[in-house]
């Protein structure tokens, strides 16, 4: 009969199986730990969502009808606008680093610069008042329907607010942090 006071010994078949067992496991996540990361990387440290204040050149209610005023996401910190639809190489939720506050008709609106087609930035035209591609020759109406091809669907709106300052809108996006 054993002894209470004596310690338990393990046997040595009994510790070289948990030995291996250790070293299988541990060699198993070191494999896999960079799969894994690759699938779900941790998100960047300080990104954030929120509305990027960007200035006018005149107040909103001055914009004249017919108009289209370009504006750029702050590169300091580095941030992005997000698209509120798409279609196309455009989907919801896609970056835009420029857009356009337009107004048609007494209303004003903001697109993203970025073409359907293949995502090249579009320009705006004063005398035609369209968005023109450079790329591949896409024009769009200021309404930001397509008038001409190849883009097949419509410039994505970013989603605005008038900011304090009747000189600025608020647009929905995102500081990169980097
Ligand atoms: S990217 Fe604009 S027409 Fe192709």
């Amino acid at each position: 009969m054993a002894d209470a006071a004596t310690p338990r010994r393990v046997a040595r078949r009994t510790f070289l199986g948990w030995w291996l067992a250790s070293l299988m496991t541990a060699t198993v996540i070191t494999g896999l730990a960079p799969i894994l990361v690759y699938f779900w990387p941790a998100p960047p440290k300080g990104q954030k969502k929120e509305l990027i204040t960007v200035p006018l050149d005149k107040p909103i209610d001055q914009l004249e009808d017919g108009s289209a005023t370009q504006i750029l996401a702050p590169t300091s910190p580095n941030s992005a606008f997000i698209m509120a639809d798409g279609g196309g190489d455009n989907a919801p939720g896609d970056l835009a680093f420029g857009g356009f506050v337009v107004k048609n008709g007494g209303k004003v609106s903001v697109f993203a610069q970025n073409c359907s087609h293949l995502g090249c930035s579009v320009a705006f035209n004063k005398d035609a008042k369209t968005f023109d591609c450079p790329c591949h020759g896409s024009r769009f109406k200021i309404d930001g329907t397509v008038l001409h091809g190849p883009a097949a669907v419509p410039l994505s709106h970013l989603s605005w607010k008038q900011g304090g300052d009747p000189k600025q809108v608020q647009v929905d996006g995102i500081v990169l942090g980097f």
